[in-house]
């Protein structure tokens, strides 16, 4: 039988009390600043599944055409997401808002970039594209027009009676069952299998903060949470996740939604509409995010979250063993679909990257192990 016990806990080590076993992630100097992550980019072929998609997931879609979707949560970013009508069904890239105080041109040189038609750009404003070593574009913008805000309901969380604080008296939950409406996009994670150089590259051109880095078992680091450096002003714990892998891919994007109530309940709406849920309800452990996954009608993974930590720039990074059983505190177990699969294509992919040089047997081992450990006494 389990015991309470044999549950575990990842031990979490700031890096100035790191072993020398276990490799820092250098922070290299930046060229510039971003500020939020303003959205993403698509390619779809059947656009109006897309959009029947994002209205049930919670966006507003600010503008609608056979050619293109813009949308936007109720916060004031004019844009959160841009599909436009392609030939195959696939994430494009994402769109970061930049400091004022960061050169654009700056990126012009070492970095290849090339300046964006302003009209191309939702919310106006200017840009450049850069190309990561994914080969996937990164828009950088600035000046870009605040929308006015939408309506939204009011958190009930302040009201939330406890074993020692009851503020609701005389009035019941009653939450209106609707879509979980979107407030903003909170983060991308992206899989590489080049995890030190794309550290590398996004800490250089966007200035983020590596918040919590998790290691395989030779201590070398495979997974990064990253959040924007907004100096005293409180950021989400990521922005940004990179997760070492075996393909340069999409992982998920994650949209915060006003209360736990708002994810519960969009969680009703999504199943009635009947959209494939992914994971959820649970607790993220690094993040501390309440999170709720679903997938879009082409497979793409999509969050909602609420409650997620905030740090400011002058905390300290974490370093975590990695375990498959590290991404949640509590809640459902997350299902197998989100480790690699073991069939023929990955075998191919595994092939191929070890041909190329670009991973090791040892690094293989490494990953399989951690992914493999088992998550909980149960599994
Ligand atoms: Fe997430």
């Amino acid at each position: 039988m389990p015991t309470a016990t044999t549950l575990r806990q990842p031990q979490t080590i700031p890096q100035s009390r790191l072993p020398a076993t276990v490799e820092r992630v250098p922070r290299p100097p930046a060229v510039g600043r971003a500020v939020s992550l303003a959205f993403l980019r698509w390619e779809k072929r059947a656009l109006p599944e897309t959009e029947r998609f994002w209205r049930d997931f919670g966006f507003a879609i600010a503008s609608a055409t056979a050619e293109c979707i813009v949308a936007r949560g109720t916060a004031a970013s004019p844009c959160i997401a841009v599909a436009t009508r392609g030939a195959v069904d696939r994430f494009v890239g994402p769109a970061f808002l930049m400091a004022d105080d960061t050169d654009l041109a700056a990126y012009e040189g070492a970095f290849g970039g090339r300046w964006l038609d302003d009209a191309q750009l939702p919310g106006g404003g200017r840009g450049i594209e850069v190309i990561d070593p994914a080969g996937r574009p990164v828009w950088l913008l600035q000046h870009q027009a605040e929308a006015l805000p939408l309506p939204n309901r009011a958190p009930v969380s302040p009201l939330t009676n406890t074993a020692v604080h009851a503020p609701r008296i005389n009035a019941p939950v009653r939450t209106p069952i609707e879509a979980a409406r979107v407030v903003r996009l909170g983060h991308l994670v992206l899989q590489t299998a080049d995890f030190a150089g794309m550290a590398q590259w996004y800490m250089r051109v966007l200035g983020l903060i590596p918040t919590d880095v998790q290691y395989l078992a030779d201590g070398s680091p495979a997974l990064a949470f990253m959040r924007l450096d907004l100096r005293d002003t409180p950021a989400d714990h990521h922005t940004l996740v990179l997760v070492g892998a075996l393909d340069e891919k999409y992982e998920h994007s994650a949209y915060e939604v006003v209360d736990l109530d708002a994810l519960g309940q969009g969680q009703q709406v999504l199943r009635a509409q009947g959209w494939r849920h992914l994971w959820g309800i649970g607790r993220h452990v690094l993040g501390s995010q309440l999170f709720d996954y679903w997938r879009d009608p082409d497979g793409f993974e999509y969050e909602h979250y609420t409650d997620g930590d905030l740090f400011t720039a002058d905390a300290e990074t974490g370093y975590t063993p990695l375990e498959f059983g590290s991404l949640w505190a509590w809640g459902a177990d997350a299902p197998a679909s989100l480790k690699p699969p073991k069939n023929l294509r990955t075998l191919l992919r595994i092939v191929r990257l070890l041909r190329e040089k670009r991973i090791t047997l040892q690094r293989l081992k490494l990953l399989a192990q951690a992914m493999d450990a088992p998550a909980r006494p149960w599994s």
